[in-house]
């Protein structure tokens, strides 16, 4: 059995105090094997907000996998932005496309989809670089031995009708079906702010799709969550851990079996 968490838009600078205060107990009663932050680890992508997240992931008792959002790149200061946008990110949090996880039963490997800038008049959208892509399913498909494989992002490849937030992230589509024709099995995600499972994608890969809330103040009329995903070799479960009444709360699990979602995908 391997237990995972996955984090995202913990957006430091305005994480939500009362709820990180109490993040540690809850994290290690669910005893993880493996911790996934699937970006906005700052709000501004400042040096005071990199410190205090780098600190906050130090803790974090167990390997990571880590991947940078929109908001971990300089907010303020455009040259920061245009020239080194991944700077303090990579000086502070990790590489960019590193560290990775794998054991007998999962494989994880993150991919960057946040920039700096970019030539469109929103620079908080996804994009997916096919070559990085590619380097990613390579990882994936090269951890022998795991049976379910997972790609981290920051946006969602296609947003889920659930979203709160509509937007298109590019290559996104094109990516999903890369993806399914490697047999890659779920991927995490955040930036939405929401939390959500689905079996397959919205545009109908088969593909688990698995986004996290936030755990920042910056809330979409839900409430502040994580997510706990256990995988064993019949089954990933994923149960969304909130913060309501000043405590942490297990919603109903969603469990899935990994049989069912490879059979989909393989003719
Ligand atoms: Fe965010």
């Amino acid at each position: 059995m391997t237990s995972i968490i996955q984090f995202a838009d913990v957006h430091f600078g305005v994480e939500d105090r009362e709820a990180m205060a109490v993040l540690a107990q809850t994290v290690e009663s669910l005893k993880p094997d493996v911790t996934v932050i699937c970006g906005d680890i700052t709000q501004h992508g400042g040096t005071d907000e990199f410190k205090a997240a780098r600190d906050w992931i130090k803790r974090l008792p167990c390997p990571k996998v880590l991947t940078p959002g929109n908001h971990d790149t300089p907010m303020y200061g455009l040259l920061h932005r245009f020239f080194d946008p991944f700077g303090r990110y990579k000086r502070y949090i990790a590489p960019l496309g590193d560290p990775h996880f794998t054991d007998e039963n999962v494989s994880i490997v993150p991919l960057t989809t946040a920039r700096g800038w970019q030539l469109k008049t929103d620079w908080s959208l996804g994009i997916v670089d096919m070559e990085d892509l590619d380097l990613a399913i390579n990882q994936l498909n090269g951890a022998a031995g795991s049976t379910v494989k997972m790609i981290s992002v920051h946006h969602p490849l296609i947003y889920p009708p659930v979203s709160p937030l509509q937007k298109e992230t590019e290559r996104g589509g094109e990516a999903l079906k890369r993806l399914s024709e490697a047999n890659i099995d779920v991927v995490l995600s955040g930036h939405v702010h929401a939390p959500f499972v689905l079996e397959r994608q919205p545009d109908e890969t088969e593909i688990m799709s698995i986004g996290a809330g936030t755990l920042s103040v910056r809330r979409r009329d839900r409430p502040a969550s994580f997510n706990h995903i256990v995988i064993d070799q019949e089954m990933i479960n994923v149960t969304e851990v909130f913060w309501q009444d000043g405590k942490f709360s297990l919603a109903k699990p969603q469990p899935k079996k990994i049989a069912e979602l490879k059979s989909r995908r393989i003719p």
